[in-house]
């Protein structure tokens, strides 16, 4: 295939043959090479299964195919239809779902069942249209667009980061694809290239494509369908491609992780406010430490404050010049724990032999790097009354578990296993 001729098809940079015969060329190449045996592919059959389409799609949005396999396996044991994921307490699922990361996924996942549950209630099937699918918790355009195509075999779009790649690459679109102008052009190209009658396989070899070909870093571009009329590829510059705005440094925050011990040797649990980090699972007391200007570090410093009474504790903190910090908030339980150490004179305790090893746990979320201290305190009896009432009178989650029970019945986020540990 040649370009230097062709007319390309206006408002595409490709001409019209090009493609035209995309769909062809990708079809042969996932026959032939792609994968076939995912546990959620559902190209092979004539009875698709939507539930299985949309459990996977959702663990995958930001999670490698290595990684969700076996918490896809222990979903799909656990509950294997949407009634009993929409039935299941939340801690079970959060539970099967904890070290996925990105729990809000879990939380929307969790709502999402029980809104399919209750449609297919209503109407005796799962939603059949794109509308239906976006309406659901959690479900992007390209996810319910993946539902349509892959879990109803009708017709459906994808146009995931995946696909973003191959086709900003493809057709060397320069915009930036945080943009929505470049969005709207991937997505009309998107739709330009899927085969009506055939857009589940297609968007099953898209993936495939962008996952084991078209890759981030080292495109396999010699094997590649799509190499003839590559632009990217013509110019040697695949990896120039997407193009995305860099992105603003992460702030930092600071706390410490208490780990209040009672007489038993059992640790506090609270469960967080659905809200927020870490919604709805089960994590240790945390408490805010202080805030640092990031712009006032000019230089990277070691900060270290004296324990004083009106903070549970203080740390020792790496602050880098580049991250500003990320003013948090205490939940109303970690308020209750923080007004109960002031009014005991309670002082937690390091929980490292040597000072020197008091570096905090740096555990990276979406918009902030979050550097966690592990702080201990044993109390008494009549001081764990007290907080138990507090804690009681204000209607909060908690429990008291030795470390072992809480690893092995909570859902607990990584950090936490990470600070046990
Ligand atoms: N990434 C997103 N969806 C996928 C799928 N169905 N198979 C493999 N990787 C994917
Ligand atoms: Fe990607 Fe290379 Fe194929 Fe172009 S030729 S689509 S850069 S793998």
């Amino acid at each position: 295939m040649t370009q230097s001729t062709a007319i390309p098809d206006a408002p595409f940079s490709q001409p019209t043959d090009a493609l035209d015969s995309f769909a062809p060329r990708l079809l042969n190449w996932f026959a032939e090479n792609g994968r076939h045996d995912l546990p959620w592919q559902q190209h092979q059959t004539d009875t698709p299964n939507p539930y299985i389409v949309w459990l996977s799609e959702v663990m995958l949005q930001q999670t490698q195919v290595t990684t969700v396999l076996p918490y896809f396996a222990r979903f799909m044991d656990t509950f294997p239809t949407v009634q009993d994921l929409a039935a299941a307490e939340w801690d079970l699922v959060a539970e099967h779902w904890a070290g996925l990361g990105y729990y809000a996924r879990a939380r929307n996942l969790h709502k999402g069942a029980k809104q399919l549950a209750e449609i297919i209630d209503e109407t005796g099937d799962f939603p059949q249209t794109l509308a239906g699918w976006e309406a659901i918790s959690g479900v992007g355009p390209s996810t319910a667009g993946a539902i349509m195509a892959m879990g109803l075999h009708k017709y459906g779009v994808i146009c995931d980061g995946n696909v973003k790649r191959v086709l900003t690459r493809w057709a060397a679109i320069e915009g930036d694809i945080t943009k929505s102008a470049t969005t709207k052009t991937l997505w009309a190209l998107a739709e330009r290239l899927t085969p009506v009658d055939d857009s589940g396989r297609f968007a099953q070899a898209m993936m495939d494509m962008g996952a084991t070909l078209c890759t981030r870093s080292k495109p396999a571009c010699l094997l590649c369908p799509l190499q003839a009329d590559c632009l990217a590829h013509a110019e040697g510059r695949e990896t120039d491609y997407p193009v995305k705005a860099k992105k603003q440094p992460k702030p930092s925050k600071f706390s410490d992780a208490l780990i209040i011990k009672d007489t038993d040797g059992k640790i506090l649990w609270l469960q967080r406010p659905d809200s927020g980090i870490w919604g709805g699972l089960w994590s240790l007391p945390l408490q805010f430490v202080e805030k640092v200007d990031g712009k006032a570090n000019t230089k990277a410093t070691v900060k270290k404050t004296l324990a004083s009474d009106d903070k549970p504790s203080n740390i020792a903190n790496d602050v880098r010049s580049n991250e500003k910090v990320y003013e948090t908030e205490f939940t109303t339980a970690e308020q209750i724990i923080h007004e109960w150490l002031i009014k005991n004179e309670l002082v937690t305790e390091s929980v490292s032999k040597s000072l020197l090893d008091d570096a905090p746990i740096k555990h990276s979320l979406t918009h902030f790097h979050w550097y966690l201290t592990p702080r201990k305190l044993a109390i008494e009896a009549t001081q764990i009354t007290e907080l138990n009432k507090n804690l009681a009178a204000a209607e909060i989650d908690f429990k008291w578990l030795t470390e072992q029970t809480a690893k092995d019945s909570l859902g607990l986020p990584r950090a936490m296993i990470k600070i046990l540990e």
